[in-house]
């Protein structure tokens, strides 16, 4: 097995092991089908970019000395300083950043921070139409560019 591949499953079983431990559909701001879009949920998303990540991710995300971009017309998703941290889809976008985004408390974000954050990053980075109609399945199963 190639080390992307390894990648790839170890990302999934971790997935699968949060999903068993938290309920994503309950959580507040990320419940399909309530009337959320990827903005509202990026719009909740840019208060916890601005309280969280902003420090070293800069406030237009093109990244500080610290920490690199992360949208913009440079950005590409998963890649830093010519390694790749997480292949590029939503779940594993999603994944990272939970287990280890902020980098000074990883692990520290309820899961809706995290899908919100994400949510913002992306419309930040025109992954996805802002106005569609937000789906966590969609958000984890998007293809990224
Ligand atoms: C203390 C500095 C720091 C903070 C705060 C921080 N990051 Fe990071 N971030 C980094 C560094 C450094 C990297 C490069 C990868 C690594 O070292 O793990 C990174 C990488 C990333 C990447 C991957 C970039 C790529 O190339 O694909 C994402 C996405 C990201 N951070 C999101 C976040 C989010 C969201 C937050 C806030 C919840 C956050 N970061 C807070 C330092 C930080």
């Amino acid at each position: 097995m190639n080390k992307f591949a390894l990648f790839l499953l170890v990302a999934s079983v971790a997935f699968l092991g949060f999903g068993c431990g938290s309920s994503p559909s309950t959580s507040p701001g990320t419940t399909t089908g309530s009337g959320n879009t990827f903005q509202s949920l990026a719009n909740q998303g840019k208060v916890v970019y601005s309280n969280k990540c902003v420090s070293c991710h800069a406030a237009n995300g093109q990244g500080t000395g610290v920490g690199p971009a992360v949208w913009g017309a440079n950005y590409q998703p998963g890649i830093y300083n010519g390694s790749t941290l997480f292949a590029p889809n939503g779940q594993a976008m999603l994944n990272f950043i939970s287990s280890s985004m902020p980098l000074n408390s990883p692990g520290s974000l309820s899961h809706s921070d995290a899908v919100n954050v994400l949510c913002y990053l992306l419309v930040q980075d025109n992954q996805v139409t802002p106005s569609a109609a937000f789906d966590e399945s969609q958000l984890i199963n998007l293809a990224l560019k």
